[in-house]
């Protein structure tokens, strides 16, 4: 039987129960979307998602893809459900290429069957490698330095054909540094093991265990790695946008979502501390192999074809919101 849910828009979110994926449902809700999320909970948090409907399943399973599409009727994808750990990747590429790149596939093999022609994926800055300058454009040649970036080109390159052929039209957000949390402190990155660096500073501030910096001899003004951090609710209000845009016909296309700046990681140290009021003990490591000095998005094209501008990434709020998770209690 198949549930014909309210006259609202009714999207399927595989990844939904994540870290980007929860933020992004609760934007959807808010919008007015009907959501569905499919996820197999090996990193999400069904706590994230209360009164959400939760099909948990792996996107390899196409039975179960299948059993999804038959029940409820879509008019788009949102595709979270990745695997995306860059240093794990290195060292088994098999999880990520079954994962994200075997799976993506299965994923749309199911949405062509059942005629949904619209897709949102969550693409990387990783799909870059070490650019030849930055910012970087989405126009910058696509090389990316592990299985994970390389899951993420292969899966969009593999969009444009499936646009072709089957008509199926997509946008692929190529994000930046995702960070922050939800301003009511009810979501928020929840990683194990966690390996980014705001929520790794953070908690060096919270339990006095240092941190180690990898590398200060980049050719950065401090020595240490320029990222581009952009709010989870940032993100999450791009994919309402991308949504809508492809309701009105938006064509097949991939877009950058960062905010221009970079901040290096001592900077970082820093926000964390005028944050907290506390020090953060910090370590200089090795640079950590595969991390590119500086890594700055060009955002121009997310403002004209979605007329998207951030605007929680100041550092001080991304700081804060994240701060303010991590330092819950309980
Ligand atoms: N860093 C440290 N110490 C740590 C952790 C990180 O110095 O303990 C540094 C890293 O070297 C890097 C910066 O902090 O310079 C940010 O590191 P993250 O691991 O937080 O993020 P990355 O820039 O490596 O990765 C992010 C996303 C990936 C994506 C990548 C694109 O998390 O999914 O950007 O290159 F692939």
């Amino acid at each position: 039987m198949r549930r014909e849910r309210s006259s609202a828009s009714s999207v399927l979110v595989t990844g939904g129960a994540g870290y980007i994926g929860s933020h992004t449902v609760k934007a959807l809700l808010e919008a007015g979307y009907d959501v569905v999320v499919f996820d197999d909970l090996s990193r999400g948090h069904p706590e994230f998602i209360q009164g959400v409907p939760l099909v948990i399943g792996e996107l390899s399973d196409e039975r179960a893809l299948s059993d999804v599409f038959t029940e409820w009727k879509f008019d788009a994808v949102l595709h979270f459900a990745s695997e995306s750990l860059v240093g794990e990747s290195m060292r088994n590429p098999d999880k990520y290429f079954r994962r994200n790149v075997a799976g993506g596939i299965s994923l749309l093999s199911s949405m062509v069957r059942a005629g949904v022609k619209k897709i949102v994926f969550s693409s990387s800055a990783a799909v870059y490698g070490d650019p030849e300058s930055v910012p970087i454009p989405e126009t910058a040649p696509l090389r990316p330095l592990s299985p994970y970036g390389e899951s993420k080109v292969f899966f969009e390159r593999a969009l444009l054909w499936y646009d072709k052929a089957y008509g199926l039209r997509s946008v692929s957000l190529r994000y930046f540094n995702a960070a922050g949390a939800d301003p009511s402190g009810r979501l928020g990155e929840e990683h194990d093991p966690e390996t980014h660096l705001i929520p790794l500073v953070i908690r060096a501030a919270l339990t006095g265990e240092p941190i180690t910096v990898f590398g200060d001899d980049y050719p950065t003004p401090d020595g240490t790695c320029v990222r581009d951090y952009i709010h989870v609710s940032d993100l999450a209000e791009a994919h309402v946008l991308a949504l809508k845009a492809l309701s009105e016909g938006l064509e097949t296309t991939a877009l950058n979502l960062g905010t221009g700046a970079g901040f290096s990681v001592l900077e970082i140290i820093k926000a964390v501390e005028e944050v907290s009021g506390k020090k953060v003990p910090y370590l200089i490591g090795e640079r950590r192999p595969g991390d590119p000095a500086i890594l700055v998005a060009q955002c121009a094209r997310a403002r004209e074809v979605l007329g998207w501008s951030p605007s929680h990434s100041s550092l001080r709020e991304i700081v804060e919101t994240a701060w303010r998770w991590h330092s819950r209690e309980g």
